[in-house]
């Protein structure tokens, strides 16, 4: 499995509290059956604002821990839709996954009006978002999940969600999007040892008995692989994972 949405990289954000929840993190993702994880700390204005070179940083520092338990890493980051992701975006400095994905996280608060505008918005600096958790905004619909693919973004269901850790209502609609095939990809969006572990394998294995091999294959491996290892020059602007 791949997991392209964990907050386990130490003193950037809120996830990982030091080296070894970390290292226990990794530990966890790689006994799952997890081989990838594109680690993806907050960036967002007044509450996250870590540089991306102290990320980097710490990145090189775990990228070999995790070698040694036989994962990959790759680094990107979660960014809140606001100001200061509209600003990298101009400034074109924003950490892609693979080739032009940005994993695009929003508020409760945002309308639908504003959510396509941001889609669009993204898109037109040529980047492909990935919604974040999209279980998580009380305006999730099949409708608007339908119309946001349709402009070419990616939907991501947290494991936890699908897992019922999130409440019944939660768990519902997450079901409902995967039987829909509206999700594009399930992440573990993992932030400690204690409250919010990995659950991919559970996840995967739930999955698998009520929708078969094909389906979970397709939202924990296949289309993460997709996005994270899609040749050089590959646009996928415009383009849906099937
Ligand atoms: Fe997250």
């Amino acid at each position: 499995m791949i997991d392209l949405h964990c907050h386990l990289l130490p003193y950037v954000d809120d996830g990982a509290n030091d080296l070894e929840e970390a290292i226990e993190l990794l530990s966890l993702e790689a006994k799952q059956g997890v081989t990838e994880i594109c680690l993806t700390p907050h960036l967002r204005k007044g509450i996250f604002e870590t540089p991306d070179e102290k990320i980097r940083a710490q990145y090189e520092r775990i990228r070999p821990i995790a070698e040694s338990k036989g994962l990959k890493l790759h680094l990107s980051r979660e960014y809140h839709w606001d100001e200061l992701t509209r600003e990298r975006l101009e400034d074109g400095d924003v950490i892609p996954m693979g080739q032009n994905v940005l994993l695009t996280e929003f508020s409760a608060r945002y309308s639908v009006v504003e959510l396509l505008q941001a889609v669009k918005m993204v898109r037109t600096f040529g980047y492909v978002p990935l919604i974040a958790h999209v279980e998580r905004y009380p305006l999730t619909t099949e409708a608007l999940m339908r119309e946001l693919r349709e402009m070419g973004a990616y939907i991501q269901v947290n494991a936890d969600a699908v897992l019922g850790y999130d409440g019944r209502y939660v768990k519902k609609l997450a079901w409902s999007l995967l039987k829909e095939g509206l999700a594009d990809v399930i992440a573990s969006d993992a932030h400690s040892t204690g409250a919010r572990p990995p659950r991919m394998r559970e996840c995967r294995e739930q999955i698998r008995k009520k929708l078969g091999e094909p389906q979970a294959e397709r939202l924990l491996s296949e289309n993460p692989g997709t996005i994270l290892n899609e040749s050089p020059g590959e646009r996928r602007y415009g383009r849906q994972i099937p």
